[in-house]
């Protein structure tokens, strides 16, 4: 006989009126004399079952009473409408059995400080709030992905394990590579995937990243995930449309197929209900007097003199400004990755672009159109102070058939932070690895 259940609670709906067994774990359990009440989770879902003293054989109701919260078990019961219950159904339990009796689970319906939480990740992953969010983030993922296949890109997996930097040196991860020296936890897949472009026209590559940065901010993780779709003969413009056409319909997919996740987490659905395209596009200078006209109204958020990066606070207050994402395009070339293609009318910013998420969740994609000629880019190696030698397979891009072309990364963690509401992005990755964290 199979162990499997005979039904999931997501699609409980379909089986009213009908006996079904589930298997799955208690959330929560409550006495009252004749009644037990489980509130029994299987993944898909959390229904009510209700053993009825008076119904039950004696050695069923002596074990509901066993049950412990995270328990294991099976329970076997007929499913009723009943408008009060949470899911609008509930089990009218005829059987339970115990698959594992837990012992005190440590957490508990209370308050526990988050370091206690991070602690108990493992545990953790189990709770509502949590199993939401991420339940979120697949749905980003899959939505990210499927949308991009549909549109015809390729996906094409780049290494982990690479010889150089591509997003400079001062975050890189060395570990050593037999006799071949360091090697280096990919920072980017863009490098190789601009390859794969040649070969392909629009591909992306979809993995973890990696970034040694010694940031403690509620964006910054050392381990992310991050897709990054790389498109020939794209401009600038070109891969602001892609951008804007990519975020929009991840949110709208995620409105669609999670809105129960977004009420658990209590989110206020009505920001993500305006992300449509177009969105606002400003430059980097219009961002500078944004930020001298509104200054004090975000703490930090300070004027920067030209040719200054944006620090967390004034991405903050830019992103007020609008109520969608906004895109600010042509920085500073200096303050910018080697590969950046410079904007011709004015050779000191390049054609890039930061898109910026309202409500202060900060860049969520950093893009740009890239150097496609062989000879600017190898100057650029060198003015970076990188070794030309290490890239001539990223120069011979350059010197077979070689055409402007443009691509971005949009970083997972940060797009479900935002879209789910989150505070923090480590709540939005399973393990999340930050500069004190590498435990569980
Ligand atoms: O702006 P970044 O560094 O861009 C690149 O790596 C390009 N090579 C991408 C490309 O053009 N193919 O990173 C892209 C995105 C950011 O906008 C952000 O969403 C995310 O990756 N990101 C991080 N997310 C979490 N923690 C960090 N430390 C992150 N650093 C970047
Ligand atoms: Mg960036």
């Amino acid at each position: 006989m199979t162990r499997l259940p005979t039904a999931s609670i997501a699609n409980i709906a379909r089986h009213d009126g009908q006996t079904v067994t589930l298997a799955g774990w208690v959330a929560n359990k409550t006495e009252k004399g004749k009644l037990i009440f489980i509130r029994l989770r299987d993944g898909s879902g959390v229904i009510q079952c209700v053993v009825f003293k008076k119904s039950v054989a004696e050695e069923v109701f002596a074990a509901a009473q066993q049950l412990t919260q995270e328990s294991a078990c099976r329970i076997t019961g007929a499913v009723r409408a009943d408008e009060r219950a949470p899911g609008g159904y509930e089990l009218d339990v005829s059987d339970v059995e115990i698959v594992h009796l837990a012992p005190e689970y440590p957490i508990q319906p209370k308050e526990h400080g988050v370091e206690f939480l991070m602690e108990h990740r493992h545990l953790w992953v189990r709770s509502t709030k949590q199993h939401a969010l991420l339940r979120i983030r697949a749905e980003v993922i899959a939505a990210a992905q499927e949308w991009l296949n549909e549109q015809g890109f390729v996906r094409f997996d780049t290494p982990i394990l690479t010889p150089v930097a591509a997003e400079g040196t001062s975050n890189l991860f060395a570990t050593e590579y037999f006799d071949l020296g360091d090697a280096y936890l990919a920072q980017t897949g863009q490098l190789y995937v601009e390859a794969g472009m040649m070969s392909f026209g629009k591909v992306y590559c979809f993995g973890p990243t990696f970034r040694a940065e010694k940031s403690k901010t509620r964006r910054h993780l050392t381990e992310f995930w991050m897709i990054e779709p790389e498109v020939a003969f794209a401009t600038h413009a070109d891969n602001l449309v892609l951008q804007e056409n990519f975020v929009s319909a991840i949110v709208e997919r995620c409105l669609e197929r999670r809105m129960e996740d977004l009420k658990a987490l209590e989110r206020d659905t009505a920001a993500l209900e305006r992300c449509q395209p177009p969105f606002p596009r400003i430059t980097y200078d219009d961002a500078l007097r944004l930020i001298e006209q509104h200054q004090g109204e975000v703490e930090g958020a300070t004027p920067i003199p030209w040719g200054e990066d944006f620090g967390a606070p004034h991405e903050t207050l830019i992103a007020s400004q609008f109520d969608k994402p906004v895109f600010v395009e042509k920085y500073p070339s200096a303050v910018k990755a080697f590969y950046m293609e410079p904007d011709p009318q004015r050779p000191e910013v390049a054609l890039c672009a930061d898109l910026l998420a309202p409500e202060g969740y900060g860049e969520i994609i950093g893009g740009s159109q890239r150097i496609h000629d062989a000879g600017l880019l190898e100057r650029r190696i060198r003015e970076h102070g990188l070794n030309v030698e290490d890239y001539q397979w990223y120069l011979d891009l350059r010197r077979y058939g070689t055409v402007p072309h443009s691509g971005f990364g949009m970083g997972i963690e940060r797009l479900t932070a935002w879209i789910a509401g989150t505070h923090h992005i480590r709540e939005t990755i399973p393990f999340p690895r930050m500069l004190y964290r590498i435990y569980p």
